[in-house]
């Protein structure tokens, strides 16, 4: 070996090591990277440490309970493919709670089993609420099999993916359209459900292939049948904010407050000859602050091989009449009023019994309609174009 080839060879080998030691610090650099410790809390248990997969969480309902999670210390994982929620409502999270492991959010589809599967993979979940899913009676009726698709099929691939994956908590949101239009009021859980759109269809399909697992597993499960969910955050940090397309399927709340801002000219109020004290519809209004504290509850009590499932309303029914004046109330505004024939399918009264939520979850709503109007008119006036 000559001169110049042991040369060559020591440069080489100098090369090398240089090499080996940037991609060491290289490693050392992403090993600490918060975003690689953030992967890695998300992906392991931690002892003391909830972490909640919250499907739909960019949603209106989804969004404020993933404020409450984080609130209380859980770790949260929303899934959203935001066809209908908001990236402005997850962005309000990530900037009141940036910590490393707190929240993340993952943009995927729930109907994608392979994504689905691989979110699954990739975190060590404990719990999942699972809020993700089209909901407006009125499209469904138009749309049925994408409300079949979206609810029934998508939740059969999240509890499969959840008993591959060993997650044992599910908390499901349900709804009063899964009882259809019953002869007595108020709705007790044991109301048999005989739902008469597809959206309710849908849901009672989907909370029984729940039910079925359950028998076969030691799945805590708790369903959660809402009534009318109204209201935002009281800090006014979150809003409820649809796609502007969705306005015409939309609920009262949207519609009353649209009309106090001038962006549509009144309201039309649909049937004023229903065997009611006013002759309007009758329903039950639940604030969402309300709403979600039912859900921290049901988590907080669910047990293995358990099933809880529990209306989450009021009990108490207000009539078309009543929500506009107490939306008059809390807007400041004289909404101008159209009286107009009744819509099909629209059934005159339903309201809950809450007792049974009160006595083993130890739950009730603390707020009333006009206060849920007031606190979400705050956040809708500041808000024109919701997040945007
Ligand atoms: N709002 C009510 O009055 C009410 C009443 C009873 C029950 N619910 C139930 O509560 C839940 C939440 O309703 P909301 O009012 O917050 O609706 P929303 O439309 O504001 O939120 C639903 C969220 O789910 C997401 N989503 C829909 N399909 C998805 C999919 N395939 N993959 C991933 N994400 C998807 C949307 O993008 C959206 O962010 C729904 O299950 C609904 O049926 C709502």
């Amino acid at each position: 070996m000559d001169f110049v080839e042991l040369k060559r060879r020591s440069s080489t080998s100098r090369r090398l090591l240089l090499l080996a030691g940037i991609a060491a610090i290289c490693l050392f650099i992403f090993r600490n990277s918060s975003s690689f410790s953030t992967s890695v809390k998300f992906s392991q248990h931690e002892p003391g440490v909830t972490h909640v997969l919250v499907t739909g969480g960019a949603g209106y309902i989804g969004s404020h309970a993933s404020l409450r999670l984080l609130k209380d210390s859980y770790r949260v994982t929303i899934v959203d493919n935001l066809s209908r929620g908001n990236m402005g409502s997850v962005k309000v999270l990530q900037e009141l709670f940036p910590e490393p492991g707190r929240l993340q959010f993952i943009y995927a589809d729930l109907g994608d089993a392979a994504a689905v599967n691989k979110i699954f993979s990739q975190n060590a979940f404990d719990a999942v609420m699972h809020f993700a899913a089209v909901a407006y009676v009125g499209e469904s009726t138009q749309e049925p099999l994408r409300y079949y698709h979206n609810i029934t099929s998508n939740t059969l691939l999240l509890v499969k993916a959840m008993a591959a994956h060993g997650v044992k908590t599910l908390i499901y949101s349900s709804t009063c359209a899964t009882y259809g239009e019953p002869e007595k009021m108020p709705i007790t859980e044991v109301t048999p459900q005989s739902p008469i759109n597809p959206y309710g269809k849908a849901k009672k399909m989907a909370e029984d292939i729940i039910l079925d697992f359950s028998k076969t597993s030691d799945m805590a499960v708790m369903i959660l049948r809402y009534f009318n969910v109204i209201g935002s955050d009281p800090e006014g940090r979150l809003g409820e904010a649809p796609p502007p397309e969705l306005r015409e399927q939309g609920r009262i709340s949207g519609a009353c407050f649209d009309a106090a801002r001038g962006i549509i000219p009144g309201l039309k109020i649909r049937g004023v000859d229903y065997t009611t004290p006013d002759g309007t519809c009758v329903r039950d209004y639940i604030d969402v602050t309300d709403l979600i504290d039912a859900h921290v509850k049901a988590l907080e009590h669910a047990k293995p091989s358990k099933v809880g499932i529990y209306n989450v309303g009021t009990g108490k029914g207000s009539s078309v009449k009543q929500f506009v004046e107490a939306c008059k109330k809390a807007t400041g505004v004289d909404i101008k009023i159209d009286y107009l024939n009744r819509r099909p399918g629209d059934y005159a009264e339903v309201y809950s019994d809450p007792s049974k939520i009160r006595r083993e979850l130890n739950w009730i709503a603390r707020y009333s309609l006009e206060e849920s109007l007031a606190i979400a008119w705050r956040w809708q006036k500041v808000h024109r174009n919701g997040y945007n």
